[in-house]
């Protein structure tokens, strides 16, 4: 049993890309560990959004995340906003992290290159206050992608260097989740890559039929194959594999059969796809569509999700402030 802690971004709607890839996991993972689950709404203002946008965001995506399994009688699934002990470590934490070290993390280089025009000081700390969302809970195991382990790395240094510095052993130092072979990469349905929302190229959850038809009506392709068991293109291969993970195996064989024997029909193998997709997020849809309008049962989530997740943090602030020499006379 691993405590593991999971920052969820409060933007982009989950695509099959995400449900295949780290979504499912956490949603089997969370039976076997002590987790917790929470919107990181304050990176988000990382970029300045509206009142109404933020809000809005929060709430799609918890909905989406509740409605693809997350358990918050399970896990412990909250806001990061509805934690204020985060911004006291945050603030604690801040006087151990050196300038320097988070001006050269790649995310924030990245971050100066695109948004010249917004270089705030709260893009310069995101690693400081990812990691407190970490260490707060003393967690051991962090689920992240490739474009989170340098983030990851820094948290290790942090939880370190305050060990070090007051000669403690306290903050232990998170290493991350391995899915190993369960992460099913899907690939989107421009021709080639992974499927991404920055990519353009995702199906929804939540998108309509319609929507779902159009987008894979439009999918690349090539001018079919020109000899018989030639091996996939990219663009091919690419609409098999999502057939693989949505249609029954017999679906997938026949279409297959059907491109080796140079007989394949694109349009009816599309066809068959956008239905087949529309079969497996139908439910997730309808779930999405009914929490996201029950706003008493968002608020007993998050309610509840708070309640908990601040009990853990309050433990840890308590106990990091006697260590810092925070004492009552
Ligand atoms: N930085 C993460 C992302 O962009 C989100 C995040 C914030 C997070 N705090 C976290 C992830 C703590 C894991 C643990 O996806």
């Amino acid at each position: 049993m691993e405590t593991v802690v999971s920052g969820i971004r409060s933007t982009g709607k989950l695509h099959l890309g995400n449900y295949f890839g780290a979504l499912r996991n956490f949603v089997k993972m969370q039976h076997q560990n002590n987790c917790y689950f929470f919107i990181a709404d304050y990176h988000s203002l990382t970029t300045h959004p509206t009142p109404a946008d933020l809000h809005g965001n929060v709430k799609q995506v918890l909905s989406e995340y509740l409605a693809c399994g997350l358990d918050p009688e399970v896990s412990t699934l909250f806001l990061q906003s509805d934690v204020p002990e985060v911004t006291e470590l945050y603030l604690l934490l801040n006087m151990n992290a050196y300038v320097g070290e988070l001006e050269r993390t790649t995310s924030f280089k990245d971050k100066v290159r695109l948004q010249p025009d917004n270089v705030n000081a709260g893009l310069l700390t995101y690693p400081v206050l990812m990691a407190v969302d970490i260490i707060i809970h003393k967690a051991n195991k962090v689920p992240v992608g490739k474009d989170q382990e340098q983030n990851l790395e820094m948290t290790r240094k942090f939880a370190k260097r305050f060990n070090h510095m007051y000669n403690v052993d306290y903050f232990p130092e998170p290493t991350a989740y391995n899915f190993g072979e369960e992460l099913v990469k899907i690939p989107g349905l421009d021709g080639s890559g992974k499927m991404g929302k920055s990519e353009g190229n995702g199906i929804y959850l939540s998108d309509s039929p319609e929507a779902i038809r159009k987008k894979v009506m439009r999918a690349v392709t090539d001018s079919g194959p020109v000899e018989k068991n030639q091996k996939l293109p990219e663009p091919i291969s690419n609409l098999f594999k999502i057939m693989e993970v949505v249609s029954e195996p017999s679906t997938h064989a026949y279409f297959l059969e059907k491109y080796n024997q140079c007989e394949i029909r694109y349009g009816d193998m599309k066809k068959q796809l956008a239905e087949d997709i529309i079969s497996f997020t139908s439910p997730f849809r309808e779930r999405i569509l009914s929490i996201s309008a029950d706003n008493a049962y968002l608020r007993k989530v998050v309610n509840r999700g708070a309640e908990q997740a601040r009990a853990s943090a309050a433990k840890t602030i308590k106990e990091v402030r006697e260590i810092i020499g925070f004492k009552p006379f």
